[in-house]
């Protein structure tokens, strides 16, 4: 794992955003793995901002997302087939038909989560996976004691999720209780990973997914096993690392992360 410190949550974004873009621009096809949520509005922004001004191009792009609330409709503007299309899709030259979010109508639950997990193998597999972190450390909706080999399954939400989430639905009551999501196996399998953080509410979580012990409890510590993972984080949610001179000195110092100093 590496852990970059940036100053803000602008820095966060952009570095993130020029991360994807450069795999993007080494590989047009890349399948790219996508999440949804505070965090990742302004990574997106600056890849619409990229798309028009550097012709960043995403015709030949996959994506497949974290999660799918149950029950919601893509036409519903709480859905995150909904979000992802207005925040994302339609401001960029992607083809929709290459965008995938779990079907979270589907009349049998079980079977879209295989037919989900089929899509992610026959695309090849996700070369650059997006997340962000729940309070509760979730990465996806992979809540506490998600199996830290599970697949892509349906998770009821814990108490903290709904809490953090309900101001999209004016109140935990208008919730929907369930998602699919991706298992933490599943993200597991990428070939990169990306987590980003900001804000002074991510600190404690920051802190125990990278410097705690593994326990499925934090379902991002499972990311502490994946060889290839980059936590980005401003600095009030990395104020708590206990080793943060230590990730200074690499991402000033190395040269994988030279072109990002500029
Ligand atoms: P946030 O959500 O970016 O809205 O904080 C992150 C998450 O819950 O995964």
């Amino acid at each position: 794992m590496e852990v970059i410190i940036r100053p803000d949550e602008d820095a966060v974004a952009e570095l993130v955003a020029r991360m994807i873009a450069k795999e993007l621009r080494a590989n047009p096809h890349l399948v790219l793995g996508l999440a949804t949520g505070r965090t990742m509005e302004s990574v997106y922004a600056r890849l619409v901002l990229m798309h028009r001004q550097e012709q960043l191009d995403f015709s030949l792009c996959r994506t497949f997302n974290l999660d799918e609330y149950v029950g919601l409709s893509p036409d519903d503007p709480r859905s995150y087939r909904h979000w992802m299309n207005r925040t994302l899709f339609q401001q960029v030259n992607i083809d929709l038909r290459n965008t995938h979010l779990p079907n979270g109508q589907a009349a049998d639950l079980e079977a879209e989560c295989a037919r989900y997990e089929r899509a992610i193998s026959r695309s090849g597999g996700i070369d650059l996976q997006l997340l962000g972190i729940g309070r509760d450390g979730h990465i996806g909706f992979n809540e506490p004691l998600s199996a830290l080999r599970s697949l892509t399954r349906v998770k009821a939400l814990t108490p903290a999720t709904l809490a953090q989430n309900a101001p999209y639905f004016g109140g935990v009551e208008g919730m929907p209780r369930r998602a699919i999501t991706m298992g933490v196996g599943t993200i597991l399998e990428c070939r990169r990973c990306v987590l980003l953080a900001t804000g002074p509410d991510k600190a404690g979580i920051v802190t125990k997914a990278v410097e705690g012990p593994i326990t499925a409890m934090v379902s991002a510590t499972a990311l502490q096993l994946h060889p290839r993972c980059t936590v980005v984080v401003d600095e009030e949610a990395g104020s708590q690392l206990q080793g943060a001179d230590y990730y200074r000195w690499i991402f000033a110092n190395e040269p994988e992360w030279e072109d990002y100093r500029k």
